[in-house]
């Protein structure tokens, strides 16, 4: 007997549905509202939820059209529970719950980086213990997986995530958002010729972003009052060292220490050109497997929250119709609903 699920996210400022049929997926419908977030220089939290609730219901016709499947054929309705924006994932959640009522189906609630790490397995599956570099606009952990669903942060960052320190710089040097695409591409063209401190260069698992994004602004705004001009390529090559060596150092201290089998990136930085060619190089040799997400899964999706959604349905973990959602939901809480 086959299993099939629908999946919507709606965590930050994509609405997505995807449905999946086993292992197959049928559909995958992505609506991103990034040129409306553009103009403000990052997401407007009333206006994700509101372009959510215009467009979730275009977004959940399309995918079931395009996967030739009718909603009677629906064995659960899998969402997006958190983290995220409150009010973005209010719209995904009620719409799933509305389904999952009308259609007496269950209805299974996702972690988001939880389904991040899991996109992977659209390349080949996960092998355990497994290392996940969770590296995104509101996240930055090490996460070590001993079995599917089961997450132990052995590290995160005590301030600010390193995607939103790529968005932060990228602001001050007047670049598009979201930040981390224009650095990377810009940083190829460059040299490591500023020097930048490398906060919590110490033996721990956790991170440290804010000094780094302040020393950049500093170093930009000095250099404004002095009348002096920033190589723009050059300060974004030394910050996109700094900021994604800290993760391989780190990254290559838990694989010795916790003798992983497997490394996978997982989150919009995982996006990151430097990033994808050092863990591949450094880990090169050494018998521990690697999983680069391919693009289509560093971004938002629903098909990530459908392959979650799976394994869920599996071990029938199942929510009430009464739950709510949770933006600050931590990945080694994932049972507690
Ligand atoms: O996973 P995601 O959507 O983050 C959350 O919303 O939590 O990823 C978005 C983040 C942004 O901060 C963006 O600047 C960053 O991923 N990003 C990148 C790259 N592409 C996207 N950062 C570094 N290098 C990239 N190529």
């Amino acid at each position: 007997m086959s299993t099939t699920i629908l999946a919507i996210e709606s965590s930050c400022d994509e609405t997505a549905v995807a449905i999946i049929r086993d292992d197959k997926l049928l559909s995958n419908i992505v609506s991103t509202q990034i040129e409306v977030h553009k103009k403000y220089g990052g997401v407007m939290p009333e206006i994700a939820s509101r372009l959510h609730a215009e467009n979730i219901s275009i977004v959940l016709k399309e995918a079931l059209e395009k996967a030739n499947v009718k909603l009677e054929e629906i064995d659960a309705f899998a969402v997006t529970r958190g983290p995220g924006l409150i009010g973005a994932l209010h719209v995904g959640l009620q719409a799933a719950k509305t389904l999952a009522m009308l259609y007496h189906k269950p209805l299974i609630p996702v972690h988001h980086l939880a389904a991040h790490i899991y996109a992977n397995e659209y390349v080949k599956p996960l092998i355990f213990p497994c290392l996940a570099v969770v590296v995104s606009g509101g996240n930055t952990e090490l996460v070590i997986m001993k079995e599917h669903l089961h997450f132990e942060i052995i590290g995160e960052t005590r301030d600010d995530a390193i995607g939103e320190c790529y968005d932060k710089v990228a602001r001050v040097l007047g670049l598009p958002y979201p930040g981390g695409i224009p650095i990377d591409a810009l940083s190829k063209k460059g040299h490591p010729t500023y020097k930048l401190p490398r906060p919590l260069h110490d033996h721990s698992y956790n991170f440290s972003y804010s000094g780094l994004k302040t020393s950049v602004i500093n170093l930009v705004h000095g250099a404004e009052q002095r009348g002096e001009k920033i190589n723009v390529e050059d300060l974004c090559c030394s910050f996109q060292e700094t900021a994604i060596g800290m993760i391989i150092e780190k990254t290559m201290h838990a694989v010795d220490e916790f003798h992983v089998k497997q490394v996978v990136l997982a989150g919009g930085v995982s996006a990151n050109s430097l990033l994808r060619a050092q863990i591949v190089s450094k880990l090169q040799g050494t018998g521990v497997d690697v999983i680069i997400p391919p693009m289509w899964c560093c971004t938002d999706n629903a098909a990530m929250i459908a392959k979650v959604g799976m394994y869920l349905y599996e071990k029938k973990l199942f929510a009430p119709l009464d739950i709510a959602v949770d933006p600050n939901w931590q990945i080694d809480h994932y049972e507690e609903f």
